[in-house]
C-alpha cells in the first residue's frame, strides 16, 4: 500500500486532535502502517519551538518570527520524521502542516498566502499531503471547546494563538475557506459543527476512498 501524508487543519478547537487520534486508531485497526505526529511539534527541537510559539508571555513575537519559527519546526519535524517514515512506508497524520501557516500568517496575520506558500514548499521539501481535512466550525463553537481541551491535555491556561481576538480567528477561519477552494483535489471541507462520531464518520468515509480499504 502506498505510504500517504494525510494532515488535518482548521481552527482552535474544531476537533483535529480528537479526529486525527480517531483516524489513527481506524487505519491500525484496517492494519495500515501509520504515525501521528503533531505541529509545531513532532520532534524534540520542534517542540521547543512550540513552547516559544504558544507561550502567552511572547507577546512581542513579529509575525514574519512566528512564521519563520513555525517553518522551522516544519522543517526539522520533514527531515527528522516525515520523509523517513514515508520513506519506510509509513503513512503519516499530521495534526496541522502548511495549510495552518497560509490559513494563520499569511491571511490572518497578513504576510501573503503566496509568500507563505512560497517558502511552505521550502521547509516541507516536496512532502506535500495528498489528502487534507479542513475542519470547519463557527469561531464562537470552536473557541468554546477550549476548556474541555485544556482539561483533557492537563493546559492550565490559554496559549498565545488562542488569546488572539474573535476577529483574528474569523481571519483565520477564512484563510482556510480560501485555500481549501483553491485546492480542490487535496483539501475535503468537513462540517465540524456535529456530533464528534459523525465528523469522524466523514473522516473515515473519504480515507477509505483514498487507501481502498473498510474502516467503518
Ligand atoms: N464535533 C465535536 N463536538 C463536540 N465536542 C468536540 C467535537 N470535536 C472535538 N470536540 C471536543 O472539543 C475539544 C477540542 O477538540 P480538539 O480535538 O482538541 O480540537 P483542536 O485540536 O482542533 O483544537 C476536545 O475536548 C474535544 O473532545
Ligand atoms: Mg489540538
Amino acid at each position: 500500500m502506498k505510504p500517504r501524508l494525510v494532515t488535518f487543519e482548521g481552527i482552535e478547537g474544531c476537533g483535529k486532535s480528537a479526529v486525527s487520534r480517531e483516524a489513527l486508531l481506524a487505519l491500525e485497526r484496517a492494519g495500515v502502517n501509520a504515525v501521528l505526529v503533531r505541529e509545531p511539534g513532532g520532534t524534540a527541537v520542534s517542540e521547543r519551538i512550540r513552547e516559544l510559539l504558544l507561550d502567552p508571555e511572547r507577546r512581542e513575537i513579529a509575525p514574519l518570527t512566528e512564521l519563520m519559527l513555525y517553518l522551522s519546526a516544519r522543517s526539522q519535524l520533514v527531515s527528522e520524521v516525515i520523509r523517513p517514515a514515508l520513506a519506510d512506508g509509513r503513512t503519516v497524520l499530521c495534526d496541522r502542516y502548511i495549510d495552518a501557516s497560509v490559513a494563520y500568517q499569511g491571511f490572518a496575520r497578513g504576510l501573503g498566502e503566496r509568500f507563505v506558500e512560497r517558502l511552505n514548499r521550502v521547509a516541507a521539501e516536496g512532502a506535500v499531503p495528498d489528502r487534507t481535512f479542513l475542519l470547519d466550525v463557527p469561531v464562537v463553537e470552536g473557541l468554546a471547546r477550549g476548556p474541555l481541551r485544556r482539561e483533557r491535555d492537563g493546559v492550565a491556561r490559554r496559549d498565545r494563538l488562542e488569546r488572539e481576538d474573535l476577529a483574528f480567528h474569523e481571519r483565520v477561519r477564512e484563510g482556510y475557506l480560501r485555500l481549501a477552494r483553491r485546492n480542490r483535489s487535496r483539501v475535503v471541507v468537513v462540517v465540524a459543527s456535529r456530533p464528534l462520531e459523525d465528523v469522524v464518520s466523514a473522516v473515515l468515509g473519504n480515507l477509505e476512498r483514498l487507501f481502498s480499504v473498510s474502516l467503518i
